[in-house]
């Protein structure tokens, strides 16, 4: 606990993290693909942008509160799906979904999740969103939407980058592929983690839950489970199958993994109520868009007909804010959570959820505006806009 009282940003939290667990298991957790250029530039955009406070304008109650496909959230942040949490810490999904119902947020549960559906939508009564993908067994789409419906999880999230596997070149360097290279080098990192390690042989290894039951009784490890899985993703997927999942859902559906405005256009047309503005954290496509930069085209082109999240580098209260201030509705963070999940457990989370919250409030009392529907372009300023003088200025 002291360590995490200790920790007064996302980089803290980063930091011990980087402590905590094996150097593959930070990588997988910490990486993206091939040069990482998209991941830095999720950060470096949002650096791009001023903030222009307004003075002296009563901000005795802040009220961070907003609503994204219907549901009322306390401050703009979805906890973003992300696989195999368990590896992190031994608690996983159920600490991730804990920390989330407490703070009142969404957490997203993701299909490649190492805790069930059915275990997460039992452990708490927080607002929920079920991640899916479309697999080529259309069977097993159906079968993972009635199990969600049947768990009480509000929305949908399909997420629509993964035609195939981004190329994390951290992770071939180290072994963390499927199946897992256990090379010298990587045995040592991982022995060199004694209480990981303990935790992860004693409290049941990591599983790719949802699908666990599906290769028969008799395989049980994570590497058949995962080549299981990657033969599901369908490079033949198109819109006829997303408006497909919209119907055989038939309510609150969000479309993960946009960044054009015509795609954004495209979503809407088939049904779908959310757009998150995503590359994935630049796990995916290095060189893809930053997030930031597509979202004003985005939110012109959808004109209010869906409710926009969008994710990438969300590390600051202020991001958030800028985020807001070009139109989306929330933010989703991953990495961040898990820095905090790989810190501390359940309490890791909570830190840096609150790390969040406290920077938002303290953010927008200093932003001068007291609700987010307030948050407008009028306190953003594009550095290129900024008036440039002379340097005898
Ligand atoms: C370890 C890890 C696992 C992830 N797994 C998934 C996943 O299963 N499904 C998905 O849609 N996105 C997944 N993502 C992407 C996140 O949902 C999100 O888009 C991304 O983390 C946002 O960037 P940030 O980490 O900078 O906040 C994963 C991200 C990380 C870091």
């Amino acid at each position: 606990m002291k360590r995490l009282q200790r920790c007064h940003d996302i980089g803290d939290l980063r930091t011990v993290a980087q402590s905590r667990i094996p150097r593959a298991v930070f990588d997988f957790m910490d990486g993206a693909a091939e040069d990482e250029v998209s991941m830095q530039g999720n950060r470096s955009s949002f650096a791009q942008y001023d903030l222009l406070p307004e003075v002296l304008t009563d901000v005795s109650n802040v009220n961070m509160t907003t609503t994204v496909m219907g549901q009322t959230i306390p401050f703009p942040l979805i906890l973003a799906p992300t696989g195999l949490s368990r590896l992190f810490h031994h608690q996983g999904e159920k600490a991730v979904a804990t920390a989330a119902a407490r703070a009142g947020l969404i957490y997203s549960l993701s299909s490649g999740s190492s805790v069930s559906i059915e275990e997460i939508g039992a452990l708490t009564d927080g607002p929920k969103w079920f991640q899916i993908y479309v697999w080529k067994d259309r069977a097993l789409v159906s079968e993972f939407i009635s199990r969600a419906r049947a768990a009480n999880y509000q929305a949908l999230c399909l997420t629509v980058d993964v035609q195939v596997y981004g190329n994390r070149q951290r992770d071939l360097y180290n072994g963390m592929t499927t199946p897992i290279r256990l090379s010298r080098k990587l045995a040592f990192d991982l022995a060199s983690h004694p209480r990981w390690w303990f935790n992860l042989i004693t409290k049941g290894q990591p599983q790719l839950a949802n699908v666990k039951d599906k290769m028969g009784d008799n395989i049980t490890d994570l590497n058949s489970q995962a080549a299981y899985i990657n033969r599901q993703f369908d490079r033949s997927v198109t819109w006829d199958d997303a408006s497909w999942m919209i119907r055989e859902w038939g309510g609150p559906f969000a479309i993960k993994g946009i960044l054009s405005p015509a795609d954004a256009l495209r979503a809407v047309e088939i049904g779908a109520n959310g757009i998150v503005v995503s590359n994935h954290g630049g796990r995916q496509l290095d060189q893809a868009a930053a997030p930031v930069d597509v979202l004003p085209a985005i939110v012109d082109a959808v004109e209010g007909r869906a409710d926009i999240v969008v994710d990438g580098g969300i590390r600051r209260g202020t991001d958030i804010i800028k985020a807001l201030a070009l139109g989306a509705k929330a933010c989703m963070t991953g990495r961040p959570y898990l820095y905090g999940l790989a810190a501390g457990g359940e309490a890791g989370v909570s830190r840096a959820l609150d790390i969040f919250s406290d920077e938002v409030e303290r953010d927008m009392s200093l932003l001068g505006v007291t609700r987010t529907a307030d948050i407008g372009p009028r306190h953003l300023r594009h550095k290129n806009d900024a008036p440039r003088y002379p340097s005898n200025y």
